[in-house]
């Protein structure tokens, strides 16, 4: 294990001031600096989106965890296994977390579907506790996935000479679409035609967990103003309670006739649950060309600060990424700070603060 010992010393970190109506700050540094600078019970709630060890960018691979875990000295939990890193990092950030939220305080965590359980597991070993998720579905997701009929062609030396793949497609994770996969040759991948490896992705789960508190919830809520839901705020005109699920519109409209009676018509049924596409283009903020790869769309952010964040409550995101969930609580009257380590996108939050004037309405 590299033993070496962390670079900087925890020294108060000065935040840069994105605005003032109500105040938001960006401390601009690592989270394992940042956290422990800053006064216990200093936030009512946490909304964040952390890197899902997924290998999106170089900070979202499990060697940056592991590598953290070794410079911090952060001890492993006994579990082990390939990502045993990632989950002791999660539960120390989580651990700094619980300190500067008030008890009773939300934190609320996306996840990776593929790596969620150890995000989940880390929260609880800091002492949270975990009340609920919500299912976040959307039918824009890509699969990642090999045709294994062409696979097994390739590998027993059969080139198709009627497939053609295009040109690499842009966004997150280019690959070259397929144009058209060509008929098998061999028997065995006349067999496999048709099979894959990957489903694709339609969901991204958001862990709600629960700061520790020795008080009842309503003494708590007395005390603190933590730990309540705005149950009346954060529902769909068409039902009355909000739900641990939201979908994007062209999900919402799949179900929607799908319950309908008849073919081709809309049930009326919904929407019951809240309609979250992805984020737009016009809610990316770019500098010089470059965007943030994992930005998370206003609306669903601001739903969650609606449901989660109490009146005149202060407003945490540890892995503030782009801003999405600093402009939604901005948009929405809340104070917020944020912290991100990665200079470039330090910059693009200071860029989407330049912009929120431009953007569209405030409607949850
Ligand atoms: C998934 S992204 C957040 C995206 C954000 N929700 C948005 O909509 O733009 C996670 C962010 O955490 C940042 N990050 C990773 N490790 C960090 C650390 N130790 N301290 C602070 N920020 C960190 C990354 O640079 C990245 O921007």
């Amino acid at each position: 294990m590299n033993t070496k010992q962390p670079t900087r010393a925890t020294l108060p970190v000065e935040p840069a001031r994105l605005g003032a109506d109500p105040p938001a700050l960006l401390y601009q540094g690592d989270v394992f600096d940042v956290l422990p600078s800053l006064a216990a019970g200093s936030f009512h709630t946490v909304v964040t989106d952390p890197p899902y060890a997924i290998g999106i960018d170089q900070w979202d691979t499990p060697a940056t965890f592991d590598r953290t875990v070794a410079w911090r000295q952060i001890t492993l939990d006994g579990a082990g296994g390939p990502m045993a890193g990632y989950r002791a990092w999660t539960r120390a950030w989580a651990q700094e977390t619980r300190r500067v939220l008030k008890p009773g305080g939300w934190l609320i965590c996306f996840g990776g579907a593929r790596t969620w359980h150890h995000v989940a597991v880390g929260i609880e070993q800091a002492g949270f506790q975990i009340k609920d998720q919500i299912a976040w579905l959307y039918t824009s997701g890509v699969p990642k996935n090999l045709d294994l009929s062409n696979a097994i062609d390739q590998r027993l030396g059969y080139l198709r000479p009627d497939r053609r793949v295009g040109a690499p497609t842009a966004g997150l994770l280019p690959s070259r679409r397929v144009v058209d996969k060509g008929k098998p040759i061999s028997p065995q991948a006349r067999k496999w035609n048709g099979w894959g490896t990957a489903l694709a992705p339609a969901f991204e789960p958001v862990i709600i967990a629960k700061a520790p508190t020795p008080l009842t919830i309503a003494a708590n809520l007395l005390e603190h103003d933590t730990g309540a839901i705005n149950t009346a705020a954060g529902h769909q005109p068409a039902d009355r309670w909000p739900k641990n699920a939201a979908l994007d519109q062209a999900a919402a409209l799949i179900l929607d006739q799908d319950c309908a009676a008849r073919p081709g018509e809309r049930s009326g049924l919904f929407p019951v649950f809240r309609h979250h596409p992805k984020a737009t283009r016009a809610e990316r903020p770019e500098l010089d060309g470059g965007a943030h790869q994992t930005v998370k769309p206003l609306g669903l952010m601001r739903w969650l600060c609606t449901l989660f964040c109490p009146p005149d409550g202060v407003l945490l995101d540890p892995f503030a990424g782009s801003g999405a969930t600093l402009e939604a609580a901005h948009q929405l009257g809340i104070e917020s700070a944020g912290i991100e380590l990665d200079p470039a996108h330090q910059q693009l939050i200071k860029t989407r603060f330049t912009q929120i004037g431009a953007r569209p309405g405030t409607l949850i």
